[in-house]
């Protein structure tokens, strides 16, 4: 249970991701990133090194490497083909959608969503620097997106559904907007038994993706509920927290079908 209703958790979120976005162009512009040592010493534990191959973030602006959130590596769960459409749910600074353009190169094609007007800019900035014109972004919650129906080749999503108060909502939408065939991908945040109260009643912990993260059978029921097959856990990490509740927090990679 928790007393933060659907509308407060997504303005929560949007403030925390908002601030981040402001934060990764901030950051760049005040250390013109990396000239010398501490900075570039920092990054050696930032996120990106340690979700990402090197060769996979080689090249990417800093903008996006900052702003990286996830708790995965979603392109990194299955193939995805030169000429195929993917989709990321929750893409915040961009970094999942550049990783997965070079893969599907100039006849694919890559739209990320997000529902942070901040994170959008910073990401639709990114893209203009790689100059790729095979991505782009929308302002848009992965509950209801601008996507037509069975026009996507595979959906990825790096630390995002667990944020969401709907997740029957979001897995309806991805079944509706997969071709058949469609493949998705997910890193999240998944539970080996429920938080407690004290825990999950929290604001710090709802935009760190822990509240809202939910048991593997309760998340995996959803999916198959919405008519995802094939759902398979590829990958489990407990998660390195410091709470007496923490062993039960594991950041998992999930890959399904739509048949
Ligand atoms: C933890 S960050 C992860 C960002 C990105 N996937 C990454 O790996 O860096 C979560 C992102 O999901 C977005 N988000 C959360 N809930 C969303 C929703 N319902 N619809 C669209 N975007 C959402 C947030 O605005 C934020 O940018």
């Amino acid at each position: 249970m928790t007393t933060y209703s659907d509308s407060d958790v997504k303005e929560l979120v949007r403030e925390r991701y908002g601030k981040l976005a402001q934060s990764a162009t901030v950051s760049n512009a005040a250390a013109d990133c990396c000239a010398t040592d501490d900075c570039c010493g920092d990054s050696e534990r930032s996120t990106p090194n340690r979700l990402y191959a090197v060769d996979q973030i080689q090249g990417l602006p800093s903008e996006a490497l900052i702003a990286s959130a996830g708790c995965g590596n979603p392109t990194a769960i299955g193939d995805l083909n030169a000429g195929e459409t993917v989709v990321d749910f929750g893409s915040g600074g961009g970094i999942d959608c550049f990783i997965a353009a070079k893969a599907v190169g100039e006849q694919g094609k890559v739209i990320g969503i997000d529902m942070t007007p901040d994170m959008i800019n910073l990401a639709r900035g990114n893209a203009a620097n790689l100059d790729m014109p095979n991505v782009e972004f929308h302002l848009a919650e992965m509950e209801n997106t601008p996507i037509d129906g069975a026009s996507v080749d595979v959906i990825i999503s790096n630390c995002v559904i667990n944020l969401a108060p709907d997740k029957d909502a979001v897995f309806r939408e991805a079944h509706r907007i997969l071709k058949p065939g469609g493949r998705m991908f997910i890193s999240d945040m998944i539970l080996t038994a429920p938080l407690p109260a004290h825990a999950t009643d929290d604001a710090e912990n709802w935009v760190a993706c822990l509240s809202g993260a939910e048991p593997q059978e309760i998340y995996l029921g959803r999916m198959r509920q919405a008519g995802l097959q094939d759902i398979e856990i590829v990958g489990d990490k407990p998660w390195e927290g410091k709470e007496e509740w923490a062993s039960r927090v594991h950041s998992m990679n999930i890959k399904a079908h739509k048949r």
